[in-house]
């Protein structure tokens, strides 16, 4: 373990799952794999320890090398058509099974890809929220409804194995993979983030688990990725074993006990040593005292961080712990050097068995080293998209949505009355995605790259038409504009881990137009509700002066059209669902602070977690006005006298 700063013992937790209890299950496949290890080459043993990237390998490949793995990073896909059908991807996964059952080793692969909000690379599928709006929803069954549907979905594509959950507890909102965070409290996380890979996989104590329902899921990314200094995607972690352990550790010593069989290292160092290297965390602390016993697999070309010799590189890595390398293009190179590093020793062979002993021990548990093992054809070609999956999707946005400020009561608006919604993110699906949607960045998507979807906007311009009110858009308000209330909608552009990284919080110094409108309308005396869709905590101090109400939407996925259940009143004057999201993160109102507030007595400079509007409350109108609006000051504690009723039992 490298020089660290914290000398320190931690006991870490044993965390067995319903898979190891289940020992007649155990024996049966532990014998199958020695039997098959038995009979595998030097090479076809190498071969399984590759996962290659889809634009890199061919079917032949394939049937030529007998490949373990591999898998579509985020926005590839089948002929580099961003729109192929459920058929283009089914069909290629069957040429993939059918080289790897033709090859000499015969052993099935296992296809990964980011399923990481619904299957978010496939053309036509539901775009669920991403995890920090099921953060502020908090609901756990929500998180096992959303993983089983995600599971059947990717399976309908031929695919069998998810890089999700993300278990990060993030710590600076600078950080560009924030919102891939559920919270900023570890039991949160933990409870979500195993309640999704139970949906994933299923129960490993009932017959349902991996079976053709289910996928392979994964606890990523192993550990600490979520605290680096300034939020620096794949920086620097420093902190103790024991901060690691009880804030960073916790979703994976859940997930593994709900019976993950899939780590991915993480980029991160840990005090100065890549984790990707550290056979500290991954062999001595995972495989050892939490008594791991699935696979550890890098993450993108994560091995090649660690030397700039790729041999030595992927030596230190697979000596370190990790068991399958994700190599973005050259597969062909580190399949080379392996196997040299094999021959010449550097890696033993005990090594060596155990890797590929391990990722074969997944395979049996999914029945595919039995040797009438095919993709389940029978499958009836469902559509991915699909009414009760838009009503999944929009019950998880109605959980999410967070209300921040609701002076005179102004919220839930009378959909009968005359409406005008500004800004262009009404209207802006792949603004609502955020990232990892059918591109990696969820950038240069268009509307029509969505046909199953809803925006913002639909949701008020139906609620509103069908209550005989009436609603106009606009990208700029002027003297001329005339409404009983304007609905402001504004937010982050898409982006995906390090491009989202940002040096300070402030939102109007990235982008002032919406706050220009709404200084427009409030001196025309027009009453300004706000929809925010952000992937984290902002600095929104100006926003918040000039709005009468603010609701955090976070990045809402497909359906956003489900906001205006919440926002408005029913035709009946009545309310159809109440505002339930509360803050998963503290929320920063003091623009020099970048990262959260785990001592909850910073009153007047967060918004704690667990705080949120509803309905009932009754809040002074005070609350959350005349904001200082320079660097470095702070709030008058808002006045508030609701309940923080969070987090849920
Ligand atoms: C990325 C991400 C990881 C993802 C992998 C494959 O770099 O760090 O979360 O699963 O590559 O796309």
């Amino acid at each position: 373990m490298a020089d660290v700063a914290f000398k320190e013992t931690v006991a870490w937790p044993q965390c067995k799952s319903a898979l190891s209890t289940n020992t007649r299950r155990t024996e049966q496949i532990n014998e199958l794999v020695e039997a098959r290890l038995k009979n595998l080459s030097v090479e076809q043993k190498v071969a399984q320890l590759i996962q290659a990237e889809l634009a890199s390998i061919k079917p032949d490949d394939v049937r030529r090398f007998g490949l373990g793995s591999i898998l579509n990073g985020g926005g590839v896909s089948p002929n580099a058509n961003k729109r192929a059908s459920i058929e283009d991807w089914w069909n290629l996964a069957n040429e993939f099974q059918s080289a790897a059952r033709e090859s000499e080793a015969g052993i099935p692969i296992f296809w990964g890809t980011d399923a990481v909000h619904g299957h978010n690379n496939v053309f036509s599928a539901t775009i669920f929220p991403h995890n920090i709006a099921l953060g502020a929803a908090n609901d756990s069954d929500l998180m096992e409804r959303l993983g089983a549907v995600t599971a059947r979905d990717v399976q309908d594509t031929g695919i069998d194995w998810v890089f999700a959950p993300t278990l990060a507890v993030p710590c600076d909102y600078r950080w560009g993979r924030t919102y891939e965070g559920y919270s900023q409290e570890p039991e949160i996380v933990a409870r979500l983030g195993s309640a999704m890979l139970r949906g994933l996989q299923g129960d490993p104590a009932s017959t349902e688990f991996f079976d053709e329902n289910h996928v392979l899921a994964t606890s990523k990314h192993f550990v600490g990725e979520g605290s680096t200094r300034d939020g620096i995607d794949q920086g620097d972690t420093f902190c103790s074993e024991i901060d690691l352990l009880n804030i960073h550790a916790l979703g994976h010593i859940a997930a593994l006990k709900a019976g993950a069989q899939v780590v991915m290292a993480a980029f991160n160092s840990w005090n100065n040593e890549k984790v990707h290297g550290s056979s500290y965390l991954l062999q001595d602390v995972l495989k050892g005292q939490m008594g791991f016993d699935g696979f550890v697999v890098s993450d993108w070309d994560g091995f090649a961080q660690l030397d700039d010799d790729l041999e030595t590189a992927c030596v230190r890595s697979i000596n370190a712990g990790v068991d399958m390398l994700m190599v973005s293009s050259d597969w062909r190179g580190v399949y080379e050097r392996v196997l040299n590093a094999v021959t010449s020793g550097e890696i033993d062979a005990v090594r060596l068995n155990d890797a590929v002993g391990r990722i074969l021990r997944v395979k049996a548990l999914r029945g595919m080293l039995t040797s009438n093992w095919r993709l389940p054809s029978t499958r009836s070609k469902r559509t991915l998209g699909s009414k009760s999956k838009r009503e999944l999707a929009r019950e998880a946005i109605r959980k999410s949505l967070v209300l921040l400020k609701n002076s005179h009561g102004l919220l839930p608006l009378k959909p009968g009355k005359r409406i005008v919604v500004v800004g262009k993110s009404a209207h802006d699906i792949a603004q609502q995605c955020g990232g990892w949607t059918l591109t990696w960045q969820g950038t240069n998507n268009v509307t029509d790259d969505f046909p199953d979807a809803a925006s913002i906007a639909s949701g008020i311009r139906t609620k509103v038409r069908d209550a005989g009110g009436t609603v106009s858009f606009t990208d700029e308000v002027d003297a001329d504009t005339e409404a009983d209330v304007a609905i402001v909608v504004f937010g982050e552009e898409p982006y995906a881990e390090g491009e989202g990284d940002l040096n300070h919080l402030s939102f109007s110094r990235w982008d002032p137009t919406a706050l220009v409108q709404m200084k427009v309308l409030k001196d025309l005396g027009i009453p300004v509700v706000a929809l925010f869709l952000t992937g984290r905590p902002r600095w929104i101090n100006p926003e918040l002066n000039a709005s009468d109400a603010f609701v955090v939407c976070w990045l809402p996925g497909t359906q956003g059209g489900a906001v205006a259940d919440v926002i408005f009143k029913d035709g009946a004057d009545t309310v159809r669902c109440d505002f339930a999201g509360r803050l998963p993160f503290s929320w920063p109102l003091d623009s020099s602070l970048t990262s959260i507030d785990r001592d909850s007595n910073q009153r007047d400079s967060y918004l704690p977690v667990g705080y949120g509007l509803s309905y009932e409350d009754k809040v002074s109108f005070e609350q959350l006005t005349e904001l200082d609006e320079t660097t470095g000051t702070s709030l008058r504690g808002p006045s508030f006298s609701g309940s923080y009723n969070y987090p849920n039992p």
